[in-house]
C-alpha cells in the first residue's frame, strides 16, 4: 500500500522543539497547500474519500487521531500520536480520520491546489475506479 510513516526530526535546544517539513528532506512532494483540522467533535470521522491527484502528508501536531487507509483490497490503520510522526499518503488511497482526541490538531500538507473534481466520495465508485488501474 502506498503510504509511509515518516520520522520528522526534532530540532531542539533549551528553548524547546521545532519540526520542519521540506520537499525531498522529509516530504516527498512540492507543497502547494496546507489545511488543518481541529475542534473535531467527539465520535466524528472525517475524510472518507479518495483523491485522484493529491498526495498528502498528515501530522497530528497536537493530540492524536487514527487514520484508516484502504487501497480497495485491504485496510490498514495508523495512529498519529506525535508531532514527530508524519503519514505520507499517495494518490488514490481511500482514507478516513477518526478517534480525534480532545484538542487534536491535524495538519495536512498537500501536493495540489484544492479541486473538488478530483475527489471520489463514494466507496463503491472508488473500488471500481482503483481496480481498473
Ligand atoms: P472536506 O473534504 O469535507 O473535509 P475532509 O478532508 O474532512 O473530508 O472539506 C470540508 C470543506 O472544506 C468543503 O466545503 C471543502 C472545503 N475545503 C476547501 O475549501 N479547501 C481545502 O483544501 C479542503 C481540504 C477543503
Amino acid at each position: 500500500m502506498n503510504y509511509k510513516i515518516l520520522d520528522m526530526k526534532f530540532h531542539g535546544d533549551a528553548r524547546g522543539h521545532l519540526i520542519s517539513a521540506q520537499k525531498d528532506v522529509n516530504c516527498p512532494f512540492d507543497i502547494k497547500r496546507i489545511f488543518y483540522i481541529f475542534d473535531t467533535k467527539p465520535g466524528v470521522a472525517r475524510g472518507a474519500h479518495a483523491n485522484r491527484n493529491s498526495e498528502f502528508l498528515l501530522i497530528a501536531i497536537n493530540g492524536s487521531c487514527k487514520v484508516k487507509i484502504d487501497d480497495g483490497t485491504k485496510t490498514e490503520i495508523v495512529s498519529l500520536d506525535s508531532p514527530s510522526k508524519g503519514l505520507y499518503l499517495d494518490k488514490m488511497l481511500w482514507k478516513e480520520m477518526y478517534n480525534f482526541s480532545y484538542n487534536a490538531m491535524l495538519l495536512v500538507l498537500a501536493s495540489t491546489l484544492y479541486d473538488e473534481t478530483e475527489y471520489i466520495r463514494n466507496y463503491n465508485d472508488y473500488v471500481k475506479e482503483v481496480s481498473k488501474k
